[in-house]
């Protein structure tokens, strides 16, 4: 492997960001494209940060990394006070942050990172070549309200959705379902959305429509098969590449193939179980590497990682053991992924929804759930469609479906609350209670 590692020094140049400003960055690389240039040809606003110390025996050393990139900030935002220490320290509510960095290795030049506070806004600098630097006031623009106003952070009820505003998220089964609420949800709040699916053409589609609504680059699709590692790691990849980091990663793609223990046959039982247990397993495992490398510079930002789980997971269901079973595991897995990455500030939750009625799964006018138990003659008396999905309703306390804004709000309460990780948190109408 060479030494230089371009892409993953991205996710270090943004924690830099977060940890200086609180708010998220969006941070794009691009590989030099004449090696040879000299520092000489750039503007004083460009910061240079040479990185060949950090490659011993041409291994990318991360932690070496981040110390260089960390003294190298410092070092440039005492060069830009005006007169050293004492102005520094009378300016200290102006930071001050460069809108370009230029890698140096051995005597080449190796890439250039553009930063700005949205994917767009950072697209526009580099086709306008505008390096002047960031001047952020303390507190940053974006802070959160309660920050503002001197109370202790999550004192105010005041736009609970303005968590997500600014962050990068990523949600694996974004294109239809739940994970289209919730793709929409987070776009719809202000995050920039990678909608990471096997359904190339649905995310294409939906990223399409929210970008147009609203106004921006809101959502990105990326593809991705959750049970297969090699695949994840491209999809981390290219997120880090459009990106430069990571907030929030929703593993919501989930399949449901119900069958008896007596008469399921062992590639269906397996199929589900790659998919929803063990592509949990790669998620984290894939995102956990990426937020650990973000946390190494931006070592108070909180990130999180939710998995979409189910009221299955807190119950039997009967026929549905390669479900239930699997959803029971990701609970576990979340506790023990919770326990180990507490240390990197990555907080670990499932959500456990009830049943998403009005979804593609339940409502699909040919292969939905209601149909096919209408068909079955699985509820006494039932003769429409209506009539099935009435008594589903009925056994909850609440008396309907879940919906996708009552999973939205689970998510804002999980990023919001900083004191907690390792949760299962029920959204089922009441129809399961924990005890
Ligand atoms: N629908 C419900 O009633 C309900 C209830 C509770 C929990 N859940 C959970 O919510 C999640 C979403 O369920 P849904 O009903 O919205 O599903 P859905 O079938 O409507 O959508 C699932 C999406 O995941 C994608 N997908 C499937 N396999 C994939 C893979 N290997 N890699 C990447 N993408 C893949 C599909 O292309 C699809 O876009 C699942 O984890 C499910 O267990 C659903």
């Amino acid at each position: 492997m060479s030494g230089f590692d371009g892409q993953s020094l991205a996710t270090i140049i943004r924690g830099i960001y977060l940890n200086a400003t609180e708010t998220g960055w969006v941070v794009l690389y691009h590989p030099a494209e004449d090696p040879s240039a000299s520092k000489d040809q750039f503007s004083e606003n460009v910061i240079c940060v040479d990185i060949t110390s950090s490659l011993a025996n041409d291994d990318f050393d991360e932690g070496g990394a981040a110390k260089i990139f960390s003294e190298a900030f410092a070092a440039w935002e005492f060069d830009r006070a005006p007169a050293g220490v004492e102005a520094l320290e009378k300016n200290e509510n102006i930071k001050k942050l460069p809108a370009c960095v230029l890698v140096k290795n051995r005597n080449r030049i190796e890439a250039f990172y553009w930063i700005d506070r949205d994917i767009d806004a950072v697209k526009a600098r580099i086709e306008q070549r505008n390096d002047s630097i960031f001047e952020i006031p303390s507190p940053c623009p974006g802070t959160a309200p309660e920050k503002l106003a001197g109370l202790a952070p999550g004192m105010s009820a005041s736009g609970r959705n303005d968590v997500v505003k600014n962050r990068i998220a990523l949600v694996t089964g974004g294109a239809q379902g739940f994970g289209e609420e919730i793709v929409r949800g987070l776009a719809a709040s202000g995050a920039l959305v990678f909608i990471a699916d096997l359904n190339q053409k649905g995310a294409k589609k939906l990223a399409e429509e929210i970008s147009a609504a609203e106004k921006r680059t809101a959502a990105i699709p990326v593809e991705v098969d959750v049970s297969d590692e090699a695949s994840v790691q491209r999809m981390f990849r290219t997120v880090v590449e459009k990106a430069g980091g990571l907030d929030l990663c929703i593993s919501n793609a989930g399949v449901l193939r119900a069958g008896s223990v007596l008469e399921q046959d062992l590639e269906e039982f397996k199929f589900v179980t790659d998919i929803n247990y063990t592509g949990f397993f790669i998620i984290t495992k894939q995102a956990g590497l990426l937020l650990r490398r973000q946390h190494r510079t931006a070592p108070d930002w909180k990130t999180d990682i939710i998995q979409i789980n189910s009221k299955s997971g807190l119950e039997g269901s009967n026929k549905n053991g390669a479900y239930a079973g699997g959803k029971f595991g990701g609970i576990g897995l979340t506790a023990s992924f919770a326990l180990e990455l507490v240390e990197y500030n990555i907080k670990v939750n499932a959500i456990c929804p009830g049943n998403f009625f009005d979804g593609p799964l339940w409502s699909d006018p040919e292969k939905g759930l209601f149909v096919q138990y209408l068909k079955a003659g699985k509820v006494p008396r039932a003769k429409t469609v209506a009539d099935v999905k009435a008594f589903y309703e009925s056994k909850v306390p609440l008396k309907r479906g879940c919906t996708g804004a009552d999973v939205m709000r689970a998510i804002y309460y999980i990023v919001e609350q900083e004191y907690e990780t390792g949760q299962a948190v029920p959204v089922t109408g009441g129809q399961v209670m924990l005890h």
